[in-house]
């Protein structure tokens, strides 16, 4: 069931460089030089959409919209609200952005795919969300490798609208173009995995997912909650930066944030003299359970995979 129904978006920021997806768009006459930009951003194609993409959108859009109530936190459907998120087509980056920009000064910038990490972060440091402009195709509804409009924007921009955590993803991108010149990347990246991807909040209903990798999954959005499997266990920035994690089936672990603010505050030191300190302790296991973790559940690891976690 987990090999099969997990929807494991290669995140944008920690993917490399551009590679298939903006190939295969100069290739099928989709994308121009000349359309392209230096930050690798271009205008939405909107009238690229098909009918067919337009019917992907409602389809993923009242799936994840009704299956979301009582799992996704307060904030997201605040947030969707808010932005007056369209249901029944792919929605026009700039029509979102005017109500996002009053929000919190963030907005959509439509990219081919994948950017180059740098790209990806100075787009977040100056409050620009890099989303992929094209929709999956039908048969990839519930599955596919790189991250799509829906992901991208039904996944990550309402949580956009809330103010906090749109400081959060701001220094986060700070963050990002300092770690990459102090050959920290793969430390802060799983900070992002486990947290804007694939992160659960406490609430006083119970657990409550934000994570865009999640709420994106009909699949996850159940299991990450429902299932006895995986481990959860509270936020610990430290350990967090030491876990390795899955990108191939869902999580063995999900960490859990008492708040938002907690996930800034927590976020906010520089972590300059962090990053050397944490590279002389090992990597953890994407399911390991150690001394100090604030565990909620010890998951019963059934159908974990077998192989190494990145
Ligand atoms: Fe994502």
């Amino acid at each position: 069931m987990i090999a099969t129904a997990a929807p494991q978006e290669i995140d944008t920021a920690f993917a490399g460089t551009m590679t298939a997806k903006l190939k295969e768009q100069f290739d099928e006459g989709l994308l121009s030089g000349q359309e392209l930009r230096p930050d690798f951003t271009i205008a939405q194609p909107v009238h690229r959409y098909t009918d067919t993409d337009h019917a992907i959108w409602r389809k993923l859009y009242d799936r994840q919209a009704s299956m979301l109530q009582g799992r996704v936190c307060d904030e997201f459907l605040q947030g969707l609200a808010t932005l007056g998120m369209e249901r029944n087509r792919v929605p026009e980056f700039d029509q979102l952005n005017e109500t996002l920009m009053r929000a919190t000064g963030w907005q959509v910038v439509a990219v081919p795919g994948l950017v180059p990490d740098e790209v990806f972060f100075d787009h977040l440091a100056n409050r620009r969300f890099p989303a992929s402009w094209w929709m999956r195709k039908p048969e990839q509804l519930d599955y596919l490798q790189e991250p799509d409009c829906f992901h991208d924007v039904f996944g990550h921009v309402p949580l956009l609208i809330n103010p906090i955590f749109a400081d959060y993803m701001e220094a986060y991108g700070k963050g990002g173009l300092k770690a990459a010149k102090l050959g920290a990347l793969d430390m802060l990246a799983r900070l992002y995995w486990y947290t804007v991807e694939f992160g659960l909040i406490r609430t006083p209903a119970g657990l409550r997912i934000f994570g865009a990798g999640i709420l994106s999954s009909q699949g996850e959005s159940i299991y990450s909650l429902d299932s006895a499997s995986p481990n959860r266990i509270g936020f610990d920035l430290h350990r967090i930066m030491r876990t390795r994690y899955r990108i191939d089936t869902f999580q063995k672990t999900y960490f859990v944030i008492d708040s938002f603010e907690q996930l800034f505050d927590a976020t906010r030191p520089d972590f300059t003299a962090l990053y050397p300190e944490l590279r002389t302790l090992p990597t953890l296991g994407a399911g390991d359970i150690v001394e100090g973790d604030r565990v909620i559940n010890v998951g019963t690891r059934e159908g974990w995979a077998d192989s190494e976690d990145i």
